[in-house]
């Protein structure tokens, strides 16, 4: 029999995850592993790339045991990863030279202030699609050139490779011979002119950063090496490579503009494809490349929501209102509604639509008679809220851009579960909500890519008609109602930005 499966590799932020798909995207095992995050001050994060590589590979070679498969039965590898996770190591010994600084990390903050006041904002806009900011790539490998000695005369002489966690991986497993990344990884590097598809020689200068350290950058699905026999008891092709928000967007299979993704986890990303045209936003969302299975650009709307499920981990561990997360849906549905409370979770600011990064958290509509469980509604409802703004926002810029508003959003990640969420979402959007069989979506981008680059799978359309729906939610609500809930919301908001 041919090789039918794949290995997803889904290196997050928390976790290494590896699952196996059969040719019909169904999961077959899985496994996975936490590894350390490391804080050396405040506002900094790193990881080490050790335990990064050494957390993946041993869940990959677990999620294949557990499905008692051998490489022989894989098709192909896919990788997914945290985006933005910037790595510079050796070429030669392969030793990095510092730990990998994390998305999150603001230490770059400083220098993006300095070209926020240049006046650069607009062209890095108009190439990378990205607004300046210190969760990007590109100061943070700035940072390290600055601050690990011999690193820039090290890069001068061709000695460094720079890498997301995707090309680390990537090198990891091919043995030091490929260095290469896929176009929605580099889009995240602020570094990555999006539009023409390649790196940004005037951005690199601007910025000081060698392009010796650069990884070459191809399509997403394609066949960038083969992993070592070494690491999984034999060779396999490696043939799909995506961001993991990019990643879940085609795991969704949202393939046409108007289909909207959001995964809901300790934040939201919500992401939709505008199609080949390159567009801006006029609400502070962010243009990114999509995943790509030829060499033809496609780019998505991106926006983030930053306190989405953590909003049930301060209720939990802030006010102890229950003890446990899945307490939540529970206690918000012994009140038939929030009885006028809203909750504007602005814990550290808040992004799109909105971005005031001075907002604070505030709670408004309490009465005598509020008790703890419309908190807890309310906090649930201030995900949908937050959800609904961003994607309102995003129907706004499609059709300012002549094309579609957000027919249909699908969701993802941990706290889709929760049906009572799901059904206030849809309500709030007038558009339904839908929820997919397989929810492990980020992971089946990727699974996805490599199988269309191996032969698994021969077109998109294939994979459209394979993608099935677990739940259709529906919105019930009259509209006239959401509006009054969205005004409420939006009034709120307005409490939580006043200076
Ligand atoms: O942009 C950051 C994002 O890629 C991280 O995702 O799921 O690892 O927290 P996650």
């Amino acid at each position: 029999m041919t090789a039918r499966y794949l290995l997803a590799l889904d290196q997050g932020t928390s976790s290494s995850r590896s699952i196996v798909f059969d040719h019909r995207g169904t999961v077959v095992a899985m496994a996975q592993r936490e590894f350390r995050q490391i804080y050396p001050q405040p506002g900094w994060v790193e990881h080490d790339p050790t335990e990064i590589w050494t957390s993946q590979l041993a869940t990959a070679r677990e999620a294949l045991a557990a499905a008692r498969l051998s490489t022989k039965d894989l098709a192909g590898i896919g990788i997914t990863n945290q985006r933005e996770t910037t790595l510079l190591w050796n070429r030669r010994t392969g030793e990095p030279i510092h730990n990998a600084i994390v998305w999150q990390d603001r230490r770059a903050e400083p220098l993006c202030a300095e070209l926020r006041d240049a006046g650069m904002g607009e062209r890095v806009q108009r190439s990378t699609g990205l607004v300046i900011d210190a969760y990007f790539s590109a100061t943070k490998l700035r940072w390290l050139f600055d601050h690990v000695p011999g690193a820039r005369e090290a890069a001068d002489r061709g000695e460094l490779a720079f890498g997301t966690v995707d090309s680390w991986l990537l090198w990891q497993l091919t043995r030091g011979q490929v260095h290469a990344t896929d176009v929605s990884n580099a889009s995240r590097t602020m570094l990555f002119d999006i539009r023409r598809n390649q790196w940004d020689e005037e951005l690199l200068q601007l910025l000081k950063i060698p392009a010796s350290v650069l990884p070459e950058v191809h399509p997403s699905s394609h066949l960038y090496g083969v992993a070592d026999a070494e690491f999984l008891g034999g060779e396999v092709p490696i043939a799909g490579i995506a961001g993991d928000q990019q990643s879940a967007l085609f795991g969704q299979a949202c393939f046409r503009p108007g289909l909207a993704k959001n995964t809901y986890g300790t934040g939201c990303f919500m992401l939709m494809p505008t199609g080949p045209r390159f567009e801006t936003s006029a609400n502070g969302l962010l243009t990114t490349a999509a995943a790509q299975v030829d060499g033809t650009p496609q780019f998505a709307f991106e926006g983030g929501v930053f306190i989405g499920g953590a909003v049930v981990q301060w209720l939990r561990d802030g006010l102890r209102a229950i003890e446990s997360s899945a307490q939540v849906q529970a206690l918000a549905e012994s009140v038939p509604d929030a009885g006028g409370v809203v909750f504007v979770p602005a814990f550290t600011g808040l992004g799109a639509p909105y971005w005031d990064a001075d907002a604070r958290g505030a709670i408004v509509g309490v009465t005598r008679g509020t008790t703890v469980a419309h908190i807890a509604r309310a906090a649930l409802e201030s995900i949908a809220f937050q959800s609904a703004a961003l994607l309102q926002a995003m129907s706004r810029d499609a059709v300012a851009a002549g094309g579609a508003p957000v027919s249909e959003l699908r969701v993802d990640g941990g706290a889709c579960v929760n049906d009572l969420l799901m059904q206030f979402q849809a309500d709030l959007l007038g558009v339904p909500v839908v929820r997919p069989k397989v929810i492990e979506t980020t992971a089946l981008g990727a699974a996805y890519l490599a199988g269309l680059a191996t032969g698994v799978f021969g077109s998109l359309d294939e994979l459209s008609e394979q993608w099935q729906v677990q739940r259709r939610f529906l919105p019930t609500m009259p509209r006239a109602r959401a509006q009054a809930l969205m005004e409420g919301w939006e009034h709120a908001v307005r409490q939580a930005t006043a200076k």
